[in-house]
């Protein structure tokens, strides 16, 4: 007899669903089609020599303990580079505060499984990161969202979420996925003072905060609520006894396929999240951090992120000139100062996700329906635009398609006009 296996699935099963959006996103893949689906950094600026020269001193240098099991907390010298790096940024955390993961989406995904119960609230943006949904839905959270305007998280509308009793909220603070959006410092003194308050911690995830490429440098929230706690007393740990988890990565920095982020807390969380991990993968692979830290250290980080800024910073100014002149006027648009992505909203009538197979079939161009990034499936007239993956001329000629598609729609949606007699008053 066959197993039935549907009805052996754990109940934890039926929040997570394949997401819709990559199943859209497969035909979106055809070698003629320009994409601003994904969201993948460049693949020229993948420093490829450097890579092969760290893996053959890690090999010839430490070849036997690259092979071996490793810490679950991560490779020693690497989490002491991350401290550094994270120094830089005014966090003043120690090697204890600091754990590497597979990936930030795992930092994300140990984050849910060391904090959610069933049913417990999140509090996240709208948009917000799709795999931050994927991956609480599979502790069984429910949503409570707020909506994001050109600052970011709109923090006047903050409090009666937070009376629904959130466990967490989860920020984006840094050229949001998918918005693009920057927390403006104001904003960002506002939460670190509502989180306070209403006892709420907050989950920070900046996976593109060195991707900077105008405006100034905002202190991360984990340090605004370090300073507005006034906790940096050292606890005999560290210094971390704050609201706030931070999680960041090498994906935009390094290379994606690597899979290592972070996460940095209090040493109590880490501990917790060391033993969740055990459960998920013992550690992440030693090789790949032993080749990390090769990659990165000496300067070598610093001085290929300045590279990776210069070329998405022209990229992100050849999408918005673009859009300046082929989109219609009926559309808004973001204008990021960092990141990958802009986010662009359409009128009411247009549905991105139907629109998307039109615009791949007629125009070959696609994009992101914005609904996906919507907790509550709403955000239909919205779509979200990468453009750190698609060379300059690339992207000009797929915003003048897009803008083809778009006008297209408009002018079909456009309001038949009744002639209806006048009414007599
Ligand atoms: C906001 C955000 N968080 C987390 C991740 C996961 O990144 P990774 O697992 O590659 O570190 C991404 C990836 O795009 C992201 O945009």
């Amino acid at each position: 007899m066959t197993t039935p296996w549907h009805y052996r699935y754990a109940l934890r099963t039926e929040g997570m669903g394949s997401s819709v959006i990559r199943e859209l996103l497969k035909f979106t893949e055809e070698p003629d089609v320009i994409s601003f689906a994904g969201g993948l950094p460049a693949p020229e600026v993948f420093p490829v020599d450097r890579f092969r020269e760290a893996t053959d001193r890690v090999l010839r240098e430490h070849g036997p303990q690259a092979l071996q099991y490793g810490a679950t907390e991560g490779y020693l010298p690497l989490r002491r580079l991350i401290v550094d790096l994270m120094a830089r940024y005014g966090i003043y955390a120690q090697e204890d505060n600091v754990l590497v993961t597979s990936g930030s989406q795992q930092a994300l995904d140990l984050i849910g499984k060391v904090l959610l119960n069933s049913g417990d609230k999140v509090l996240t943006e709208r948009p917000t990161y799709l795999g931050a949904l994927q991956a609480w839905r599979s502790y069984q959270a429910r949503y409570v969202t707020v909506p994001i305007d050109q600052d970011g998280l709109r923090t006047d509308l903050l409090e009666e979420a937070l009376r629904a009793g959130p466990k967490f909220m989860y920020i984006l603070p840094n050229f949001q996925n998918p918005g693009g959006v920057t927390l403006s410092l104001e904003r960002r003194l506002e939460l670190v003072r509502m989180a306070d308050h209403y006892g709420t911690p907050i989950i920070e995830d900046d996976p593109y905060g060195r991707l900077r490429y105008s405006g100034d440098h905002l202190p991360p929230l984990v340090v605004m609520d370090c300073d507005y706690l006034e906790s940096r007393a050292s606890d005999g740990h560290g210094y971390f006894t704050g609201n706030v988890i931070y999680t960041s990565t090498f994906s935009k920095t390094l290379a994606p396929g690597l899979r290592l982020g972070w996460i940095v807390a209090p040493v109590d969380v880490i501990r917790r999240c060391v033993q969740a991990k055990q459960g998920m993968d013992l550690h992440t692979s030693s090789f790949v951090q032993m080749v990390a830290y090769e990659v990165a250290r000496d300067g070598f980080l610093e001085q290929h992120v300045r590279h990776i800024r210069q070329v998405y910073a022209q990229r992100r100014d050849v999408m918005l000139d673009s859009m300046a002149r082929y989109f219609p006027d009926e559309v808004t648009w973001t204008r990021p100062e960092g990141g990958l992505f802009l986010w662009a909203w359409l009128p009411e009538a247009i549905d991105t996700v139907a629109l998307l197979p039109e615009a791949v079939e007629s125009q070959r161009v696609a994009f992101v329906p914005g609904n996906a990034f919507y907790p509550d499936g709403t955000g239909r007239n919205t779509m979200r635009l990468n453009f750190s993956n698609a060379k300059p001329e690339m992207i000009e000629e797929g915003i003048r398609r897009l803008g083809l598609v778009l006008k297209r729609k408009l002018a079909q949606e456009e309001p038949v006009v009744q002639l209806v007699p006048p009414v007599a008053a």
